[in-house]
């Protein structure tokens, strides 16, 4: 059997027994069920072993699968998951320079909506104004969503603040801890940063072609993981939560709110969102320092308008920013 026969016969074998975990299966039925010889079935099986598939084996010699691994693997990604347009294509890497440049690439050439590109590691995950993301292997998750609404590309913040909704409410989803957004895309457990969202449009000044929204979530990392002037800064769900959760079931939570949130933003725009964008707001009646290109402004924030803009009363009266660096003044 080749390498391709062997690798689809591995994903037949891991669709099926993937559904009743701790149930034992003959190799000869599962070599009747998918037209293979049995020595092909054990090497399947042994194909998924390696992977990071653990297995048991009875007296009679028949396979039981225990557990998955918490690898960003497509079949991990999609198991149960039930998205019409997220992640109805999925590209996964064990490394990449940055999860955003490859989906650019791909969203040049004209792939489908809702394509997930996610990887395991990058040697050059992008923050935003041009900072390094740290991507630390197996422990976050660093993935990138295509899309490509018909909107104008002044609403393309508005996706970054629905991300970050979304983020939010699928950490709060296993615990109510204190988690926060950051306008205009951090989120943030106990004041500190677990993720980060880099979204980037192509298009014309009228017309958005497509958007690329990268995420980055920091969820297993323990305390000691974050470098030098990470370590006062930022934060994991490992620590919020004080254990270890399933990356890949993270994943599958946020697509599936994910989908929801984007076609009723894409309906009702960013007013739908507006309460929820408050209640989670971090700098909301706070005094900032606001960064936003040469100008740096001081003032209390008021509001996230509906278009996702920074209201901040100020001394010359109140002023609304589209982006901007803030800061606890
Ligand atoms: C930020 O907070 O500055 C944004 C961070 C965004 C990081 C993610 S990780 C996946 C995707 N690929 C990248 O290179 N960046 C985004």
């Amino acid at each position: 059997m080749n390498t391709l026969d062997l690798d689809n016969l591995s994903d037949q074998v891991l669709d099926r027994i993937r559904r009743r975990p701790g149930h034992f299966y003959e190799i000869k039925y599962l070599a009747r069920t998918f037209k293979a010889a049995e020595k092909d079935i054990l090497k399947a099986l042994d194909q998924l072993k390696k992977i990071g598939y653990t297995f048991k084996t009875d007296k009679s010699g028949r396979w039981a699968m225990i557990a998955p691994p918490d690898l960003l693997l497509p079949a991990e990604i999609l198991f149960g998951l039930k998205t019409k347009i997220m992640a109805k294509n999925v590209f996964a890497f064990k490394m990449v320079q940055s999860t955003n440049t490859v989906a650019h690439q791909l969203a040049v050439n004209g792939i489908a909506e809702g394509t997930l590109v996610a990887a395991e590691y990058q040697f050059g995950g992008r923050g935003r104004r041009g900072r390094v993301w740290q991507s630390p292997e197996k422990v976050g998750i660093y993935m990138s969503l295509i899309l490509r609404p018909s909107i104008h590309p002044g609403r393309a913040p508005g996706i970054s603040l629905i991300t970050a909704v979304v983020l939010a409410e699928t950490i709060l989803e296993y615990e109510d801890i204190d988690v926060k957004i950051k306008w205009p895309n951090d989120v943030l457990i106990a004041g500190k940063k677990t993720a980060g969202i880099l979204t980037e449009l192509s298009g014309e000044p009228d017309h958005t072609d497509f958007i690329i929204v990268g995420v980055g979530v920091n969820v297993n990392q323990r305390p000691g993981d974050f470098p030098g002037e990470l370590a006062g800064k930022a934060t994991s769900i490992r620590i919020g939560l004080k254990e270890n959760i399933s990356r890949t079931e993270f994943l599958r939570r946020f697509l599936s709110r994910f989908e929801e949130a984007y076609l009723v933003f894409k309906k009702k725009g960013l007013k739908a969102f507006h309460k929820k964008i408050l209640q989670y707001s971090y700098l909301l009646d706070k005094e900032i320092q606001l960064k936003s290109g040469r100008k740096r402004v001081i003032g209390i924030v008021k509001d996230i308008d509906e278009e996702g803009r920074l209201v901040l009363e100020t001394k010359d009266g109140l002023q609304k920013f589209y982006a901007g660096e803030a800061t606890l003044h």
